[in-house]
Order: structure tokens, then C-alpha cells, then sequence
């Protein structure tokens, strides 16, 4: 925290953090998931407190320990529409979103609510799944003075589809990571990403901690409020 100037500095700002992976339930003993750790949210909460935000974390499913801190409120949620009812809750009072969470893009159509049996001799189980809404393009169409930072987790053509989300999504940032690469995405402590911002071109980051990557987009959005 040694680099925290005024510019970089968070003070009486509220931050909204989403983390972590939605789970959406099949029937009382199953979901459907994703491999989300909530890493990078809570790298995000944790630097953003260090730079002395108030902090509103939303985590869905992680499997890291969520910090404990007198300006961070956590709540906890499971489904994407208990996440989207959150955010949009807390939406009108912070001064920017970051929406790190892996939302899961659809759900069970029906929830069982008894455990769903195996027939005698079924030998193929179909799944139909329904649309969730999109979390950071339902509040990017409704900011005011918020600044919405996104993610993109990508295999291939990287740049285009970050763009795409920018665009779609109404965010003012979008932090792209070609999750195919070895250093970057699912369950590793490091990142290389590549920071995508309407009227500019993309700047690619070298390979960095996840708590690094934390700290530099803190400072983006404190440079980014302070203007
Ligand atoms: N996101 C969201 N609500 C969803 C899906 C995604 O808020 N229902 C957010 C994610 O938290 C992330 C950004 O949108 O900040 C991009 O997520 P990503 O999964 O990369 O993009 P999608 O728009 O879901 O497109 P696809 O998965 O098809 O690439
Ligand atoms: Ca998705």
C-alpha cells in the first residue's frame, strides 16, 4: 500500500464488489456451478478497503476466506437472481461496481422441489435451462454517476469479444483475461490482463498477482472518481 497517493485514495467512496460463482438449484441436493474461487473479488474488496473505501461486498460461492473489516457489509447470496436483487439494492448509493463474480448465464427452467429420482432403466437425464438476466448490463443501463467496471473471461479472440461486453454492457471498464493462458484465470493466484475503456486503445498488463491486478484497478477507478 506503500503507492497509495491522493489520486489512488478511496476515502468516503463506496465501493460495490461482487465475487465468487452463482450456484442455481436443480432440486433440494443439486445445483448447477462454476469453478469460480472469488479470488479476484476479494482481491479487489481488500484493496479498495486498504485504500480506504467503504465496501459492499456481494460473494456468492468462494473458496477463499472473506475478509472481516469495519467499513466492509458482506452479504451473502446463491442464486443469480438473489445476486441481481442485491445489486440492484445497493446500486443507487455506491460510486462504482465492480462485477467480479462468475454469473452463471442460465438456470434450471423448474426447481424440483423433492429430490428428483432416477427412473428404472433411464439411461439420459435432459436439463433445460432459461436465461438469467445480465447483472452488469441490467445496472449499466441504469447508472448515473457510477462508474461499472466488468470482467471478460475469454479462450479466443480476446479483444473482440471484451469490446463487444464494453459496448453491451454500458461498463466503462472491462478487464479481459484470455483465461486460456497458463498464468491467468480459474483457481491460480496470477493474471495477465487486458484493460478495455470506451475512446481507448487496450492496455495489456504483464503477468501479475491477483492482489496486484487488486490494487491497480483500485487505483484506476480512485484516478477515474477523483476527475
Ligand atoms: N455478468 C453479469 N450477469 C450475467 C453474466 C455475466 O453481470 N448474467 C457479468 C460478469 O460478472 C462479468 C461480465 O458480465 O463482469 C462478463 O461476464 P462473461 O461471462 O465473460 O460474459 P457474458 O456476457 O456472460 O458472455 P459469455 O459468457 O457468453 O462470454
Ligand atoms: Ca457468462
Amino acid at each position: 500500500t506503500t503507492f497509495l497517493t491522493a489520486s489512488t485514495r478511496l476515502a468516503n467512496r463506496h465501493l460495490l464488489v461482487t465475487a465468487g460463482g452463482t450456484r442455481e438449484p436443480l432440486d433440494p441436493v443439486r445445483y448447477i456451478g462454476n469453478r469460480s474461487s472469488g479470488k479476484m473479488g476479494v482481491a479487489i474488496v481488500k484493496a479498495a478497503l486498504a485504500a480506504g473505501a467503504k465496501v459492499t461486498l456481494i460473494a456468492g460461492s468462494v473458496q477463499v476466506a472473506l475478509p472481516i473489516h469495519p467499513r466492509l457489509t458482506v452479504q451473502r447470496v446463491t442464486t443469480t437472481a438473489e445476486m441481481l436483487a442485491a445489486a440492484q439494492a445497493a446500486f443507487p448509493t455506491v460510486d462504482a461496481v465492480v462485477m467480479a463474480a462468475a454469473v452463471a448465464d442460465f438456470r434450471p427452467a423448474t426447481i424440483s422441489d423433492q429430490k428428483i429420482k432416477k427412473q428404472a432403466g433411464q439411461e439420459a437425464f435432459t436439463v433445460q435451462l432459461v436465461k438469467n438476466p445480465d447483472i452488469l448490463a441490467t445496472l449499466g443501463a441504469k447508472k448515473t454517476t457510477q462508474v461499472i467496471m466488468g470482467f471478460a473471461a475469454e479462450t479466443n479472440d480476446l479483444l473482440a469479444h471484451a469490446k463487444e461486453k464494453l459496448a453491451k454492457k454500458h461498463a466503462d471498464y472491462i478487464v479481459a483475461n484470455d483465461v486460456s493462458q497458463a498464468g491467468s484465470g480459474f483457481g491460480v493466484a496470477t493474471d495477465q490482463v487486458t484493460i478495455l475503456t470506451p475512446d481507448q486503445a487496450p492496455q495489456a498488463w504483464p503477468l501479475l498477482t491477483k492482489q496486484e491486478v487488486g490494487h491497480r484497478l483500485v487505483a484506476l477507478l480512485a484516478a477515474r472518481l477523483a476527475k
